[in-house]
């Protein structure tokens, strides 16, 4: 089987991908592949390993003599699913690999907003901090207050564990009963009762602009919204304005509408957090997502069903 790997991975993924015969072609490049470059290679591969950067629709499935494409992410929005399914592609993603990580990242985002912790960095790198003061950098509790979970899934739950040492109390909002994560409610109520609000649903038609005008209005005035999903779940153009009317504290976001470019709205308050979707980004769990894909890639080459197909 000959695959097409579109950007740089870990050195343990392409050892297994060249342990199990695979043929490969990797795009040395660390930026996202352009889109002919894309159809290009797949044109030369029955196995695609791509990136939640490569937008994989039916065009490129009819591009070459796919069998299976591999997503290094939990998150197939980038997929075409019903094109690949119609096809008779297995496509496969990186579920549970990424779990801790990503909910590490969830509650630094969480306290760096909450306590301001990049505004007084800034403060201290510019010269301004002119000792302790009693007024000075005031910021959020978490003790005592409710974090509101949308999407209590393996991401949500491991963000629920973690919250409830620091004393929170959660919600959440969910097709389905999770009593393990917490108490379920609708999104509209979570929104409203929460002092956090933090988002762990993938990006589908029914979640895309899950947090629209309507919802963010909801939010307290006093509450803080965090994204390390998907961009497009929030209406960054609605959240910018309730962010300039005060309508909440603040924000922190890992993910964008429009990445990687930023909804230049955003960039003017301090009190809104900024990482460029970092969420997953440790060594060892991209060496297991990368791993975790590559393994799929084999056993489709070994006639096998794919351990994480999502199709
Ligand atoms: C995923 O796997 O979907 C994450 O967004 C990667 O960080």
């Amino acid at each position: 089987m000959r695959v097409f790997v579109t950007r740089p991975i870990p050195r343990p993924a392409l050892q297994i991908l060249h342990d199990g015969d695979l043929q490969v072609t990797l795009r040395p490049h660390e930026s996202p592949i352009p889109r002919a470059e894309l159809l290009a290679g797949v044109a030369q591969a029955d196995g695609l390993l791509c990136m939640l950067t490569d937008q994989v629709d039916a065009e490129v499935l009819d591009a070459g003599p796919l069998q299976v494409v591999s997503n290094v992410a939990v998150g197939v929005d980038n997929i075409d699913l019903e094109a690949a399914s119609a096809r008779g592609v297995p496509v496969t993603n990186t579920p549970g690999a990424l779990t801790d990580a990503t909910a590490d990242m969830t509650l630094a985002l969480l306290l760096a907003v909450a306590r301001r912790v990049p505004e007084g960095d800034a403060m201290v790198r510019r010269g301004a901090f002119n000792g302790w003061g009693p007024m000075m950098m005031l910021g959020a509790d978490l003790a005592g207050r409710t974090l509101g979970i949308v999407g209590p899934g393996r991401i949500g739950a491991a963000v629920a564990k973690r919250a409830r040492a620091f004393g929170l109390e959660i919600l959440v909002a969910a097709r389905s009963d999770h009593p393990e994560v917490g108490p379920r409610t609708s999104i509209d109520d979570l929104l409203s009762r929460s002092d956090f609000v933090s988002l762990h649903c993938p990006l589908t038609e029914e979640t895309h602009h899950l947090l629209n005008a309507r919802r963010l209005d909801l939010m307290k005035s006093s509450a803080y919204l965090i994204n390390t999903a998907r961009g497009p779940v929030v209406d960054e153009a609605a959240l910018v304005e309730r962010l300039r009317s005060g309508g909440i504290a603040g924000a922190a976001l890992d993910v964008y509408e429009q990445e990687p470019t930023v909804h230049p709205g955003l960039l003017e308050f301090d009190n809104v957090v900024l990482a460029p979707h970092s969420g997953s980004a440790t060594h060892r769990t991209r060496n297991a997502m990368a791993a975790m894909a590559a393994r799929d890639l084999v056993s489709v080459s070994q006639g096998l069903e794919p351990q994480h197909r999502v199709n």
